[in-house]
This record gives C-alpha cells, structure tokens and sequence, in this order.
C-alpha cells in the first residue's frame, strides 16, 4: 500500500494527488487549533529539507466539522494523524475520531525527538488511545532515541496495530552570509534523501524486535527506494518530502516499484518482503528459480 506521509500533502488542494493513494494521511490533529512557528518555516539543504511547521493544525473541534467531511469526499481510506502534549490529549482525541466509520485508521504521532522518557511515555499514550478507540492504531516513531526497538516493543505491548518509521531528525541549516539560523525557531526536522539509510536502519530494527506491519518512510524519491524499505520489513511505504518537489510521485514511485520487482523476477512488490532479512545464498537461489521457472 501506498500512502503519504503525514504533513507532506494538503489533500483538499490536491486531490488528484491524494486520489493517486491507497489511503490519505492527514497533519497531525492536536486538542486546539495551532497557528504553528514563526516563518521561515521550509529551508532546503544538500541532503533534504528542514521544517519547522510546528504542528499548524486546526484542532480537532474544527478538523471533524469542516476538514474532516471534505476528506471523506475524495473517496481514498483515510488515516488521521493524533499528536498532543499529554497523554489525555491523545485519548480525547481517538474517543471523538472512534465513531467515524470514515475514519479507517489513526496513527499516533509520538515522535517528539525532545521526550526524555520515550519508552515510558509511548507506553501511555499508546495504552490511553488503545482504550478509548477501537480503530487500527499506528505507532509513529521517532529514530533519534537511543534504542527504537525498545521503544517499538513498548508499542506493541500497549496494544498498537502497526508502526510508522520514521519521523524527522532535528537538523540546523545556517544561513551562509549571516552565519544565522535560516528557520525561524533556529532548528527544524530533517526530511528527504539523508534519512533513508536511517528509515532503513529503524524498519529492519523495529521489524526484527516486533514482526509488526510496517510503513516506512523516510528519503522515499524512486520506486527502488521504495522496493528497499520493503526489503527491510515495511508492509507499505508512505511518500514525504518528495510530494513538494513531484505532485506525479504517487503513479511513477508505485511503477517504478512494480518495474523492480519484476527485473528481479517477482510477480509484485510483495515478494521482497523483509528479503533483507534472509541470507543472501538463499535469496540468489530464489531468484534463480523463480528465473528458470519463468523461462
Ligand atoms: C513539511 C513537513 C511537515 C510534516 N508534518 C508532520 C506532521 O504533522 N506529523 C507527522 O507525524 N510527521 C510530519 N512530518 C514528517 C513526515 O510525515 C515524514 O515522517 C518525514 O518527512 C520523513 O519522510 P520523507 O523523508 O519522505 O519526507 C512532516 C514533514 C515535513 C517535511
């Protein structure tokens, strides 16, 4: 399956785009609305995109009355991404979100990099949204803790369905005249092709310690980015930074994806699955085989 990443695609002014999707992934929806950072918000760097949009959201009053029934009109599945500051705002949130039927999953954005205690804190807030709603809950980790398989058992043990990996890393962009921040709140999160080898290193970690389904993310440009994220352990792979740059990701990533698979002589994506994980003796034999078989 094939999403967006969260954040990465305003589906009300793109719609063609969202429509390109398995399942649409809203911003993260927080208790209040939220103007986010000051401005500059967006810088580019060599290796991605720094953000500091701070969580610009409506707020859950608003997102369910106006966002959220527009949303429904595109007829893609709809994800809706939680986030708050403390465990009561998560639970509030999925309480009101469980009796959407519209609403086909919720992916709990407890990625802030600045936690101190991220096992024990994705420990609650996963546990306090598992009991307020019924629906598919998704774990969004963050890669920047010290141990993410830690913190993606702890996830699993307080009832999440799946996780999501990964979320931004803090980076620092200055300006090279002024030797300043260029964002506005000085740092931001780091998008785009330099977290790929990181989103790589989290998925294999966190598919190893849980066997959970995964959506991976993280540098996603090319179907081949995509065929890697599989490999590693991701059931789906959600497109992030890219969406700015190519509105046309979503068609050409998902045939860029099948043409992959297919040059290693697999009928679908689906056959890479978590081959990372298997020795490579074993995998050059498949593909022999499967080589001979289709001859
Ligand atoms: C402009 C921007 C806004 C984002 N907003 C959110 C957000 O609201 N919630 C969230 O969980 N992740 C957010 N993210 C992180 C992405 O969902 C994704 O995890 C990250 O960008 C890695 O994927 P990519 O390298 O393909 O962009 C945002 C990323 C960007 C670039």
């Amino acid at each position: 399956m094939l999403l967006n990443a969260s954040g990465c695609l305003d589906a009300l002014t793109a719609p063609e785009v969202a429509r390109g999707l398995d399942a649409f992934v809203t911003k993260t929806v927080t208790p209040l609305p939220r103007d986010g950072n000051t401005p500059v918000r967006i810088a580019e760097t060599d290796v991605g995109m720094l953000n500091s949009i701070g969580l610009a959201n409506p707020g859950i009053d608003r997102f369910l009355t106006l966002n959220l029934p527009q949303l429904e009109k595109l007829g893609v599945p709809l994800w809706v991404s939680v986030g708050g500051f403390e465990t009561d705002d998560y639970a509030d949130i999925c309480l009101r979100l469980d009796d959407h039927a519209e609403v086909s999953a919720i992916e709990l954005n407890v990625s802030c990099p600045n936690v101190e205690a991220p096992v024990e804190s994705v420990t609650q807030i996963v546990a306090a949204a598992r009991l307020a709603t019924r629906k598919p809950l998704w774990a969004k980790l963050s890669p920047a803790v010290p141990d993410i398989a830690e913190v993606a058992r702890a996830a699993q043990a307080a009832g999440a369905d799946g996780l999501s990996l990964v979320n931004t890393i803090k980076g620092l962009k200055l300006d090279s005249e002024t030797l300043r921040p260029s964002l506005g709140p000085g740092q931001g999160g780091l998008s785009g092709p330099a977290l790929k080898p990181i989103a790589l290193a989290a998925v294999a970690t966190c598919y190893r310690a849980t066997g959970l389904p995964i959506v991976g993310m993280g540098g996603v440009q090319t179907g081949l980015d995509a065929l890697e994220l599989i490999a590693a352990g991701a059931r789906h792979v959600a497109l992030g930074t890219i969406l700015f740059a190519d509105p046309d990701a979503p068609a050409r990533v998902r045939a860029e994806l099948y043409a992959a698979a297919v040059e290693r002589g697999w009928e679908s994506d689906e056959d890479a699955y978590a081959i990372a994980h298997r020795d490579a003796l074993s995998i050059g034999t498949t593909l022999a085989e499967r080589q001979i078989h289709r001859a």
